[in-house]
């Protein structure tokens, strides 16, 4: 009984409610014809046909007024079952106020299909926002019980409300359908909000699909370009090389000191030579070649000696141990290769640090990678600022830690050094 009763199973609520309003109607009618009576027959003694007037005046006056009291006590009873009368003004005013906030869907959902129901004494209602023509509540018919509001954006129906119907079980009133009809109005800039708010997003994600795109074409593209220059010059060159050294092994050491031709092809060797070394340091700078023999850990030990070597600045590094590091994604590994090196030229153009930590290890499920350095350190800006303002670095570090799904962060402060971390995944 209890929780037909709480949740109002079968519909109880109404049954009860409409037993109370008869059952309070009737004795309050009793009540009244039996205390007119009296005062009839108390005031006006002894005169039949003036009592017999004022009773028939009496009932015609109790029958007009009926309805006004029915419902008055149906009022009375509604506050009992369901916590009082609704105030326009507030209903409109809070409502307003959810509305103004509305940014998602779901929100939007919430306070038309929720608040505004609890708030008027109405069963939950409904709203369906699909494309315009895709609509099924937009067809159904009208009912005095429930009211259907069309709210459109740029022209078109984009969504139907179905508000009601009310707890009591009475039809909507005019009241109850203007204060709707207000709300609609409302519901309708918030749901063309929404609609913007989805359609930025879904620009966003495309924009951002394509930025990694691009990041991922680039460091392939670069792959090609290694490979080609491998394939075909640097193999030339070899083979350049090794026939100009065989035909100068065939000649006398002092041919080779007389002969102008000879010292001439002993020239053209040397320039062949540095012409190879320089490829094949281009070659590394496009696809660096331990990324994908010895993998990450060993390919980060020789750059940050190199790099060590050329800036004078003391390095040292805690790198995971190589067969762990060979397994990660060839993604993940030339990603965080790039962000290790521009944190490096950063710490080499911007530091003048002493000395730079490079660390590459597992905390728990998490591969981290921080450079650390003593230098001079700086006010971190946001990346976008940084972009605006000519510097590509940091914000091109952060758009690669994305595109892996990872985080970047700087700490850094004036005078206490930088930390560049990345947290993968
Ligand atoms: N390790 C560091 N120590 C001190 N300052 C730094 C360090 N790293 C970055 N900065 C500061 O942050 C700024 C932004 O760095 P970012 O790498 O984005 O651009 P940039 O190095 O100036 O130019 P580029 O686009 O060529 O990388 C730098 O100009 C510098 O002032
Ligand atoms: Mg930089």
């Amino acid at each position: 009984l209890y929780a037909t009763v709480r949740h109002s199973l079968f519909g109880v609520d109404r049954l009860l409610n409409r037993a109370l309003v008869y059952a309070l109607l009737s004795l309050g009618i009793l009540l009244l014809y039996l205390g007119l009576f009296v005062a009839i027959y108390r005031f006006l003694p002894g005169d039949p046909l003036l009592q017999m007037m004022a009773a028939t005046g009496l009932t015609l006056l109790v029958g007009v007024s009926f309805n006004e009291l029915r419902a008055w006590v149906q009022r009375l009873v509604d506050h009992l079952f369901y916590g009082g009368w609704y105030d326009y003004a507030s209903v409109v005013e809070a409502v307003s106020d959810a509305l103004a906030r509305t940014l998602d869907r779901d929100r939007l959902i919430e306070v038309l299909t929720h608040q505004v129901p609890t708030m008027m004494h109405l069963h939950p209602g409904r709203l369906e926002i699909g494309e315009p023509g895709e609509l099924l509540s937009d067809d159904l018919p009208p009912s005095p019980t429930t009211a259907r509001f069309r709210l459109t954006f740029r022209g078109q129906t984009r969504a139907v409300w179905t508000a009601g119907p009310r707890r009591d079980g009475d039809d909507l009133s005019t009241t109850d359908r203007r204060i709707l009809q207000t709300l609609a109005r409302q519901a309708e800039v918030a749901l063309g909000n929404v609609l913007l708010i989805e359609a930025l997003r879904r620009r966003l994600d495309e924009i951002r699909a394509v930025q990694n795109q691009l990041l991922r074409s680039r460091e392939e593209e670069r792959a090609r370009l290694a490979r080609e220059l491998h394939d075909s010059p640097i193999q030339l060159l070899i083979g350049l090389n090794m026939q100009l050294g065989l035909l100068l092994a065939g000649v006398s050491s002092e041919e080779l000191e007389t002969s102008c031709l000879m010292q001439e092809l002993t020239a053209v060797r040397a320039q062949v030579r540095r012409l190879l070394s320089d490829l094949r340091q281009v070659c590394a700078e496009l696809r660096p070649p331990l990324l994908d023999t010895l993998g990450l850990g060993a390919a980060l030990r020789a750059l940050l000696d190199e790099w060590s070597a050329q800036s004078g600045v003391e390095a040292c590094a805690d790198l995971s141990p190589d067969e762990v590091l060979r397994a990660l994604p060839d993604e993940v590994s030339v990603n965080l290769y790039r962000v290790v090196q521009e944190a490096l030229t950063n710490v080499a153009r911007h530091a003048d640090a002493r000395r730079v930590t490079l660390r590459l290890t597992w905390e728990e499920d998490c591969l981290v990678l921080t450079i650390q350095d003593d230098g001079r350190g700086f006010v971190p800006v946001a990346p976008r600022d940084l972009v605006a303002q000519g510097h590509f670095g940091l914000a091109g570090m952060q758009e690669r830690v994305a595109l892996i799904g990872g985080t970047l962060t700087v700490e850094s402060a004036p005078g206490r050094g930088t930390t560049v971390r990345v947290d993968w995944p």
